[in-house]
């Protein structure tokens, strides 16, 4: 696989792909239920590619042009966590179709050349998970290893007054949603583990019949043939072996939540243990046997640790998501910074790949600030070295969604402060501008947000300037461009509110610079005789200019094609 960087020949669809993720219960309801389904994600296929190969780059397509969905998870399960927690790892919810219509949507998806990849849990099941019922029973019951049990810590010696509990948690760590992350489970008399919500109780990785129960899930998808897995909390699946105590975090935000115990600690010993590799190196095994699949894992730990998930020798994970630019400030300097940050840490054989939203943040244009940035935002995701992922709905423009408080339904939001909720980012998708925007014909399960009648597929679909449709023209561009899709990236010293790069493949050179400011600049780029500008941020813009003085409006992006 070496040499992969400079050149853009004989790239897996994964490097040169781009991934949409899907929130199933968010995209499109076919059941009229309020909720969304898979026989909605099928159908609205051709929206995300319609197969067709005739690529144009001057005229805007009718569809995206994506090559690969990941679903977020649409098995059985209570919802405690929107379907993160887990009952059956090996059927769909009733809620969202059942295994025949996933069979339906895979063979639909790969007849328009749309890879499948699905989200995999496993570091925690749900609390109604089968494996589970049987852990809790009794704690000689055969499954009580699967689970992460423990006896109460003795308190003080100070002698316990009538009423009082025998001991407290195990250990001091918070669970990300808030409170701690141990529950005592009264009949058996033991703590569960659980870092997020008490129905997500934590598998215990270090029983190899959990593993093998959990290799066999990967194995009855792949046998599906779903094309890859992107991989929840990953980095989570092996605690420090003695449960150590975190440390404090000396730099924890004072206005943290007073419920919020995750935020106040150092987190060494619940997450990112070495040992969790040669895990990680099994689901890759077990992914090339199958051959062209792809292993993507929700990683987020700070660069060095982060790129141990390529394996060392690229044995590990195809694609550890890269969150970094989501917690760049909208700042030229600040996002060059970290992408050159990655480029020179990145082995030879490890493929960039950059995220800018997802289901667990608040959407990209309440983020930026505007939809100018988002735009500029659009551009530079297309146009980097690497893999996107681009989230449902930013295609759109879309805002956070306003959640009334009796409304909220994310447990993220009701533990730790309404400010906290995700349900911001998981509004319906909106299609049109009939009522619930072409979602549902029943009340939808979130709120669509107040602007669907003008923001929505239909409308900016009929706009030739619309977000949508630079989506689609950066997509299909990007898609017959093999200096975009797979060439190198070099950046270049122009003006410190620009950030301006150069991609390469061959005698194909692509520059692209990006106005992160609500200014007009003027850059000049010496040494380049011919230049065309192929798209602006804009969409109003194209041909022949000087780079000797090139005129940049506010918040205007542009690729130019260099002779
Ligand atoms: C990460 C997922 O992205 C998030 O939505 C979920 O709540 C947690 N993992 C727990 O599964």
């Amino acid at each position: 696989m070496s040499g992969y960087q400079q050149t853009s020949q004989n790239l897996y669809w994964w490097q040169r792909g781009v991934v949409y993720q899907i929130y199933p219960r968010s995209f499109k309801d076919t059941t009229g239920n309020g909720t969304g389904d898979l026989q909605g994600v099928i159908d609205k296929l051709d929206y995300l590619n319609d197969g067709s190969t005739e690529l144009t780059t001057s005229v805007t397509p009718d569809s995206l042009g994506v090559d690969a969905i990941w679903l977020s998870p649409f098995h059985p399960s209570p919802m405690a966590d929107f379907g993160y927690d887990v009952a059956d790892y090996c059927d769909v919810d009733p809620l969202f179709g059942d295994l025949a219509t996933f069979d339906w949507l895979v063979a639909e998806a790969h007849r328009r050349g749309i890879k499948i990849i699905i989200d995999y849990v496993p570091n925690h099941t749900s609390d109604q998970h089968p494996w589970f019922i049987e852990s809790r029973r009794s704690q000689d019951n055969p499954k009580r290893n699967w689970y992460i049990w423990r006896d109460p810590t003795p308190l003080p010696s100070s002698p316990r007054k009538r009423g009082e509990p025998e001991g407290g948690p195990p250990n001091n760590w918070g669970s990300f949603f808030g409170g701690p992350a141990w529950t005592l489970d009264e009949a058996t008399g033991q703590y569960y583990l659980h870092q997020f919500v008490k129905e997500q109780p934590e598998l215990n990785w270090r029983n190899p019949e959990v593993r093998q129960a959990m290799m066999d899930v990967l194995r009855f998808w792949l046998e599906r043939d779903v094309d890859g897995f992107r991989m929840d909390v990953v980095g989570l699946l092996i605690k420090d072996a003695e449960l150590r105590d975190n440390p404090p975090n000396p730099d924890a935000d004072p206005n943290l939540s007073p419920n919020d115990l995750f935020g106040r600690q150092l987190h060494i010993y619940n997450q990112d243990q070495d040992e969790v590799h040669e895990i990680i190196r099994d689901f890759r095994r077990l992914l090339d046997e199958y051959g062209d699949r792809c292993g993507i894992g929700e990683v987020w730990f700070e660069l060095p640790r982060w790129i141990k998930y390529y394996g060392e020798k690229g044995e590990g994970l195809h694609l550890p998501f890269n969150f970094r630019l989501m917690r760049q400030p909208w700042q030229a300097q600040a996002m060059r910074r970290s992408v050159d940050e990655l480029e020179a840490a990145l082995p030879a054989f490890a493929w960039p790949n950059y995220v800018l939203g997802s289901h667990d943040f608040p959407r990209l244009a309440s983020r930026l600030g505007g939809q100018a940035q988002a735009r500029v935002a659009a551009m530079m995701l297309l146009t980097l070295r690497g893999t996107p992922t681009l989230y449902y709905g930013d295609e759109l423009g879309i805002e956070n969604g306003v959640i009334p408080p009796e409304k909220i339904q994310d447990p993220q939001g009701i533990n730790l402060g309404t400010e906290r909720t995700r349900d911001v980012c998981r509004t319906p998708m909106q299609w049109d501008s009939s009522p619930n925007a072409g979602f549902s014909t029943a009340e939808p399960w979130l709120p669509v947000s107040d602007d669907y009648a003008t923001r929505n597929v239909a409308v900016q679909s009929a706009d030739p300037t619309s977000i949508l449709n630079l989506y689609r023209r950066l997509l299909w561009y990007r898609r017959q461009s093999p200096a975009l899709y797979g060439g190198s990236y070099q950046p270049l010293d122009v003006d410190d509110d620009c950030f301006v790069y150069l991609r390469q493949a061959g005698d194909e050179r692509r520059l692209i610079v990006l106005n992160f400011i609500g200014q007009a600049r003027q850059v000049s780029i010496p040494g380049e005789e011919g230049s065309r500008v192929a798209i602006s941020t804009h969409l109003d813009r194209e041909g022949e200019e000087s780079l000797s003085k090139l005129e940049l409006r506010p918040h205007e992006g542009v690729i130019i094609e260099l002779m």
